[in-house]
């Protein structure tokens, strides 16, 4: 099974609902970049904005969260109708509770890592993970080149939910994915998939989320 999330992080803020309708039919989640400019050098949505966007959306939303302090600032999140959160585990002071109490309001929970965090650090947690995000570039822009070297980090991630019996967690790459990166982060263990600018600076956003998809599902 994949999926691929089309992030608006690169589509016109000013036409919002537009810029959706053309992924609609063809993505599993919207992705959504929540930045504060505090855990990351670069602000998008305040709690309201990510909230309308969020009620709007035709498409269930995987909300993924750039902030500080997440143990409090995250639960605003929890009474919105996301699909799935994801908190970083370097912004969470105790990351086991945020997750518990993100599952608890019906919601997929989920833990990013950037580049400079080892996977071994969120081993304890996959009980209570719904999706691991492993980053494929530094968090805060979108448009950076992926990083090949978090694959070895994809490739144990994998692992451990296979021989671990956590075989319905989901595992997502974000950051530099296009027609190119997907096939290495797919081969590494990958299954879910967030694409920025390759999908919204192109004429043809549901084409190439089609070839996304078509590309991943190459890869055996
Ligand atoms: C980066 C964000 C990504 C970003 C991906 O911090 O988390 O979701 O939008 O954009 P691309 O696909 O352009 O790297
Ligand atoms: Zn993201």
């Amino acid at each position: 099974m994949i999926r691929i999330c089309p992030s608006i992080l690169n589509a016109n803020f000013d036409e919002l609902p537009n810029e959706i309708a053309k992924v609609a039919q063809v993505s599993d989640l919207l992705h959504l970049d929540v930045m504060d400019n505090k855990f990351v050098p670069n602000f998008t949505f305040d709690f309201e904005r990510a909230t309308e966007i969020i009620e709007g959306s035709q498409l269930p939303v995987d909300v993924h969260l750039m902030i500080a302090n997440a143990d409090t600032e995250a639960l605003p999140y929890l009474d919105t109708s996301a699909a799935s959160i994801t908190v970083h585990l370097e912004a969470c002071e105790n990351p086991l509770k945020l997750l518990s109490e993100i599952r608890a309001r019906g919601k997929r929970a989920a833990i990013a890592i950037k580049p400079a965090t080892a996977i071994d650090e969120i081993k304890e947690l996959l009980p209570a993970l719904d999706m691991i995000l492993v980053m494929t570039v530094e968090p805060g822009f979108g448009g950076q080149k992926f990083m090949d070297d978090m694959m070895p980090k994809v490739e144990t991630a994998r692992r451990w939910l296979d021989e671990e019996g956590f075989g319905a967690t989901w595992l997502q790459v974000d950051g530099g994915v296009n027609l190119e990166t997907i096939s290495k982060a797919k081969r590494a263990g990958a299954d879910t998939f967030v694409a920025g600018s390759v999908v919204f600076k192109s004429p043809d956003p549901a084409g190439v989320i089609e070839n996304l998809r078509r590309l991943a599902m190459a890869v055996k």
